[in-house]
């Protein structure tokens, strides 16, 4: 299969690339704008390969992206692109409308014209892959679970225009037939991941024992995938799942933050042991303005028609990314010093 990869510079893109090309022998062409948040050194292993392409390109430039489709042919598209940082979203939604709602729409746009002229067999296989978030679904009290059918109530401007981008790839399969399928995904980590997010934002953090901020009380609960075990499912969803249809992601794997930061003072203390403990270094900090409590997976679609599932626990899969940052220091140390230090983000000015 030829497949067109939109983000794959990103963390969960990357980890798409790598896979479709290195394990199931499919050619991707990856097209990405290189925001502060691509690291190219993230497929370093795919560089010299015949089955691999770079284009460096904005989702939202028609002209280039209707070149790429007319040059590349692919059979299908696995669509990542987006800006993801809930907290920058604060600062700064516009890059949020322009690239996951208008680059969306532009993307469905350029392979919905190129999707009408393919011949009859390769219309059937074509597919385009829409990845979304948990959090379009809002915030959960203790005990529910997201389920394909759970209303949209988007609170950060980010995951408002996620949810956007997801209408608009929905109305593209019921109006015009394109066939799409959206992916919902609860938080990912893993290797590769830029150090803005909670868990490579404290690993570094504690690695260099600086302090280690924690927003509001840390009570707030998310849901973590393995990153490997979300590609795994994006590709599964490609063959195997439904045109028109919602499928959930979750790694069962619910943590408070608190649990999350404390479990990787432990691990790092047990892998790089210094004088002092870790957990020492903890700092609450000003809670995020709309912080959702809670999300949660009901992810029994995806194991049921996709025959998926998550291949690693939760303690296995963060000793294996906190070993991951102890090795890799060259691949993040010069984003630190770049394009992002670790200081605190989404504030709002009341806040300062
Ligand atoms: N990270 C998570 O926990 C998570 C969970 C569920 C869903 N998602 C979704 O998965 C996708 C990938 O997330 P991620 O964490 O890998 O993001 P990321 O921020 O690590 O990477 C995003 C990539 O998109 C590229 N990009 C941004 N704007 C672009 C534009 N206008 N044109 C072309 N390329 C552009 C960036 O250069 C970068 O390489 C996103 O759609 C996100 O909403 C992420």
């Amino acid at each position: 299969m030829r497949i067109l990869v939109t983000g794959g510079a990103g963390f969960i893109g990357s980890a798409v690339c790598r896979r479709l090309v290195l394990q199931t022998g499919a050619a991707v062409i990856n097209v990405d704008k290189l925001t502060y948040a691509a690291n190219l050194a993230s497929l370093a292993s795919l560089e010299r390969l015949e089955p691999y392409e770079f284009l460096q390109s904005d989702i939202c430039d028609r002209e280039v992206i209707d070149l790429a489709f007319a040059d590349y042919e692919p059979d299908a598209i696995i669509h990542l692109a987006a800006e993801s940082h809930v907290d920058r979203s604060i600062n700064g939604p516009g890059a949020f409308v322009n690239t996951n709602i208008v680059g969306t729409y532009t993307l469905l746009e350029a392979a919905r014209t190129y999707y009408e002229r393919l011949p009859l067999p390769r219309r059937k296989q074509f597919r385009f892959v829409h990845v979304s978030t948990d959090e379009v679904y809002g915030s959960l009290g203790p005990n529910d679970l997201f389920r394909e059918d759970t209303p949209y109530r988007p609170s950060s401007p980010y995951s408002a225009s996620k949810a956007a981008s997801d209408h608009l790839a929905l109305a593209w399969f019921r109006t015009y037939g394109l066939p799409v399928i959206v992916s919902n995904c609860s938080n990912n980590y893993g290797p590769y991941q830029f150090p803005e997010k909670l868990i490579p934002l404290t690993i570094l953090n504690a690695i260099d024992r600086k302090p280690l901020p924690v927003y509001g009380d840390g009570k707030n609960i998310r849901d973590w995938l393995h990153v490997d075990d979300h590609a795994a499912g994006l590709i599964r969803l490609l063959h195997e799942g439904k045109p028109g249809e919602k499928y959930n992601f979750g790694g069962d794997a619910e943590r408070s933050n608190m649990e999350v930061v404390t479990q990787i003072c432990d691990v790092l203390d047990r892998l790089s042991p210094t004088t002092g403990m870790r957990r020492s270094l903890i700092t609450f900090v000003p809670d995020r303005p709309g912080h959702d409590a809670r999300y949660a997976i009901d992810a029994s679609k995806a194991r049921r028609e996709l025959d998926w599932k998550p291949t690693r626990t939760f303690e296995q899969g963060l000793a294996e990314t906190v070993g991951w940052y102890l090795k890799n220091r060259a691949w993040w140390e010069r984003t630190r010093r770049g394009a992002y230090d670790g200081s605190r983000l989404g504030l709002l000015a009341s806040q300062h």
